[in-house]
């Protein structure tokens, strides 16, 4: 078997780690979940999380990863813990079913590029959400949103992943600049700001079994943990490198372009006067497209804009795509010597057929994303803190402190590990449970709604 690639450099598999982490999550799902619970306060959490829960957990896949050596199935009996093999499974699982969906969203973007160009997109914002979201249009634009990440995947990791994103990671920075300097000409956004950057923690009390399963959620997903990523991403990286100033970037780099794609979303939206709560997939796709139309200097102004904007959200989505895609591509080219192209292109196709159902009916996107993140996804992180932490051990520590100078630091780390990580996600774990079987609407969640 051909020896194994690595990152041609460090600053490469960095911005393979932040393109992975920077995605719908941050430019779609963050402005959105934040002004759902109370602004500034949810901010105040998120950040919390990040810190407590998600840099402790990206370094215990780090070290999953790097140790092994090999991609997240194989490394368990790498790391001479065969038994464990199902934790690396969840996660390629998890991975292969979010890919499912977030590539049907995908192609939404993609079409809202075309629809920004046309200016149709701003002329009826709901009647095109209606209609480009469901049956074939959609499945033609998830499909079209496959092949390029498959095209990625499969010229690999030097020649594919790393050569992409670092051409994405920098463009998607510059372009959100752009437009946050743009939205800050704009009369009203100082509201905006106001209520993205001034906590109102009254919230936070009165709304705390929802708001805080929400906030420890957003970081997991956010950092791409749980789904055998960023195992897959650290085995392709050499000994000399440091892993918690690694975590420790992409963990600061993924908030900072959340908080920029906030400063972008809140005052473009309380500029216009447009809520920006009420959620749903399908909420940015109307509630952006209408405030784009309505902004001054016009309508060229606005579908410009839009490009843009649409733009940044395609180039972030594609580069979290192809991670996940990787992670199941890597577990099969690794255990069974494939090749890479096929294996990218027949596990594309899989995947592109479990989205068909999401792509024709957003109600079973709703249920593919529950199963995904509220469940698979805190499950697979429970998973690894519970191995690393309890199982590795000791071996966990050397491997965090090898590149590394951080001596009393890592034994600190395992001991969090162990305990306050291993603590607030079992209560997380638990939280989404309850909130999938007994809420009313939600509730018996694994009948999917259509079905029902
Ligand atoms: N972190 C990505 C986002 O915010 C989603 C993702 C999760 C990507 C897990 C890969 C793995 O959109």
């Amino acid at each position: 078997m051909a020896e194994r690639e690595t990152w041609a450099t460090r600053l490469g598999f960095l911005l393979a780690a932040i393109g992975s982490a920077v995605g719908l999550g941050n430019i779609w799902r963050f402005p959105f979940i934040t002004s759902e619970n109370g602004g500034a306060a949810f901010l105040v959490v998120y950040l919390l999380a990040v810190l407590v829960i998600g840099l402790p957990a990206i370094l215990a896949e780090f070290v999953i990863g790097r140790r092994a050596n090999t991609s997240a199935i194989g490394a368990f009996r790498k790391l001479g813990r065969p038994g464990w093999w199902f934790v690396g499974a969840v996660g390629v699982i998890a991975a292969f079913w979010t890919l499912s969906y977030y590539s049907v969203i995908g192609g939404w973007v993609l079409r809202y590029i075309g629809g920004s160009v046309t200016g149709n997109a701003l002329a009826a914002p709901e009647g095109y959400f209606g209609a480009i979201s469901v049956g074939l249009s959609s499945i033609g634009t998830h499909a079209v949103f496959m092949l390029i990440t498959i095209g990625i995947v499969a010229l690999g990791i030097e020649d594919g992943i790393e050569l992409a994103t670092k051409v994405m990671v920098p463009a998607v920075v510059v372009m959100l600049v752009g437009l946050a300097v743009f939205a800050a000409t704009l009369p009203g956004a100082s509201e905006g700001y106001a209520f993205f950057l001034n906590p109102d923690f009254d919230v936070i009390v009165s709304n705390f079994g929802s708001v805080l399963p929400a906030a420890f959620g957003q970081a997991l997903f956010s950092l791409s943990l749980g789904f055998s990523v960023m195992i897959t991403y650290a085995s392709y990286l050499g000994e000399d490198d440091s892993l918690p100033v690694d975590g420790f970037s992409i963990a600061v780099s993924n908030t900072a372009i959340g908080v920029l794609a906030g400063l972008v979303v809140l005052p473009l939206l309380f500029a216009q006067g447009i809520e920006a709560g009420g959620g749903g997939p399908g909420a940015v796709f109307v509630a952006i497209p209408t405030a784009l139309a309505e902004l001054p200097g016009g309508e060229l102004v606005g579908q410009a804009v839009g490009i843009v904007f649409f733009g940044v959200i395609l180039i972030a989505a594609l580069s979290s795509a192809i991670s996940l895609l990787e992670a199941a591509v890597a577990f099969l080219v690794d255990n069974y010597g494939f090749s890479r192209l096929p294996t990218a292109a027949g596990l594309g196709a899989v995947v592109f057929a479990l989205g068909i159902p999401s792509a024709y009916d957003t109600a079973w996107l709703n249920w593919f994303d529950g199963i995904g993140v509220t469940l698979l996804l805190p499950l697979a992180v429970l998973l690894v803190v519970l191995f690393v932490g309890w199982v590795l051990g000791r071996d966990a520590i050397d491997e965090l402190r090898t590149g590394s100078t951080s001596g009393s630091l890592a034994s600190i780390w395992l001991w969090w590990l162990r305990t306050v990580v291993l603590a607030v996600v079992v209560i997380v774990v638990a939280l989404n449970l309850w909130d999938l079987f007994a809420t009313p609407d939600t509730g018996y969640y694994f009948i999917p709604s259509p079905l029902r």
